[in-house]
């Protein structure tokens, strides 16, 4: 039996997605705890790309049960076209998706408040995905928010819909001088969401905990990363749920005693999609190759990520407040034609090397002065590779110098954004 949490551990968009799908093969069930359709999870199978918002990402591997849980946000316009598309492609999800009667549901005033917070913020924008998250989650922990189980008593679902809307009405006309919602509009568009989800809802804390009573192996995806933690990341430039591995229990309803993995999903570099600090952000040629090399570009948005150098501090902070037992290195594939290599391992603010990641890094990053080590490259491609001893020795000194300063073994190296070409150590 295994429990293996695979969090992002940098600011999003590490892989994650690719590394789930290849660690399904071998899982009974996969599931998602957080997040909602901000998350963007590409998987490459034999030169076919699927994009996934809120589906996990086993709904691949045929077998698998797919589970989103109560910590999620669901929105069920989003949910409905993912299905749609998975339908095209001949993928059953019938039967193998399960979601959580506790999750919250993402109601369209949530987007629009997200928008309309977006464009005329209090202090600087978030660069949110727009996608509604901060918004419902503010509502879950007010306790308005609307769950799925709501939909089952139609008049509990239009009471809660109406004390909401009138609420949302006031705020949307008022300080963002937007039309009124109508409630039953609303009220049928969520009616015939809720037929067409109904086969999927479940009790899924029930289902998780009688897999693990089982002895089944359980795949739990984060979305987003570390550093886009609501506690843990760059406040308040962070989504608004937890992905660090502590978030997987409380969005899952499984015991802590029950988790015995956790693998942290590290990009050879560093990016960073919306606003914030970003201390070892680069705006030079080589920073754009990288950019351009690796495609990096939101999968929700579109928007071009921020580019940098691997960031070993937050790294570090990052392992540590997961407790990341092992590393699944990707897009190293994206350096083979850099010269040197720099990797960021220390900070110091007023003459003083810093211990931790600062808590304030949004208001000091001016201060920081970053200490950079400089590796060589390896001037070789590296799709392809799939022995650990046929990596060119330069990219095994990255790694080992990751591995060094994190203590953490690097025991996955992605080279490639295909299933295929991925080193399992
Ligand atoms: P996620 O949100 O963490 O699942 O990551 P995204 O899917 O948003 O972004 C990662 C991008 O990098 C996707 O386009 C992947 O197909 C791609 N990718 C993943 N692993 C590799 C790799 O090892 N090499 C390259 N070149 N691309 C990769
Ligand atoms: P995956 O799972 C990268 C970022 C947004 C913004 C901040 C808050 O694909 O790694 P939100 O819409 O969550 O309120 O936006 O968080 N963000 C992500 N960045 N990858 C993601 O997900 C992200 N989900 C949210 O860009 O800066
Ligand atoms: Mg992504």
């Amino acid at each position: 039996m295994s429990v293996s949490i695979i969090v992002g551990a940098q600011w999003g968009d590490e892989g994650k997605g690719k590394i789930v799908d290849l660690l399904s093969s071998k899982a009974d069930v996969v599931a998602r705890y957080q997040g909602g359709a901000n998350a963007g999870h590409t998987l490459v199978i034999d030169g076919k790309k699927y994009v996934l918002h809120l589906i996990p990402s086993g709904i691949l591997q045929p077998d698998v049960q797919c589970v989103i849980g109560n910590g999620v946000v669901i929105d069920p316009v989003a949910l409905m076209n993912e299905i749609d598309m998975l339908h095209s492609h001949g993928i059953k999800t019938e039967g193998r998706l399960f979601i959580s009667h506790k999750a919250h549901l993402i109601m369209p005033y949530h987007k629009l408040l997200d928008a309309a917070k977006e464009k005329n913020p209090v202090g600087t924008a978030i660069g949110t995905t727009g996608r509604g998250i901060g918004p419902a989650y503010i509502d879950k922990a007010n306790r308005t928010g609307i769950r799925i189980v709501d939909l089952l008593d139609r008049e509990t679902f239009t009471k809660k819909l109406r004390e909401n809307i009138e609420e949302k009405n006031t705020i949307l006309n008022k300080m963002y001088d937007m039309p009124a919602l109508d409630v039953q509009e609303i009220v049928s568009e969520y009616v015939d969401f809720d037929r067409k989800m109904d086969a999927y809802i479940t009790d899924t804390t029930l289902l998780l905990n009688e897999a693990i009573a089982e002895n089944k192996n359980i795949i739990v995806e984060g979305a987003q990363g570390a550093l886009l933690d609501l506690d843990h990341g760059t406040y308040p430039f962070v989504t608004s749920s937890n992905p660090t591995s502590g978030g997987a229990c409380t969005g899952l309803g499984i015991p802590p005693t029950a988790v015995n993995d956790i693998v942290g999903v590290v990009k050879a570099y560093t990016t960073r999609v919306g606003n914030g600090p970003f201390p070892t952000e680069q705006f030079d040629d080589t920073s754009k190759h990288i950019g351009k090399v690796g495609h990096e570009f939101g999968t929700t948005t579109g928007r071009p990520r921020r580019v940098g150098w691997l960031d070993l501090v937050a790294l570090k902070y990052s392992c540590q407040i997961n407790g990341i037992q092992r590393i699944a290195l990707t897009k190293i594939d994206v350096l083979d034609a850099v010269d040197e290599l720099k990797v960021c391992t220390e900070y110091t603010r007023n003459g003083k090397v810093l211990k931790a990641f600062p808590a304030d890094c949004a208001s000091v990053e001016q201060e920081l002065e970053l200490h950079y080590e400089t590796l060589p490259g390896w001037n070789t491609p590296l799709e392809g590779i799939r022995e650990y001893d046929n990596l060119p020795e330069n990219t095994k000194k990255y790694i080992k110098y990751i591995e060094d300063f994190t203590g953490v073994p690097v025991s996955i190296v992605s080279t490639s954004p295909d299933r295929r070409d991925t080193i399992v150590r």
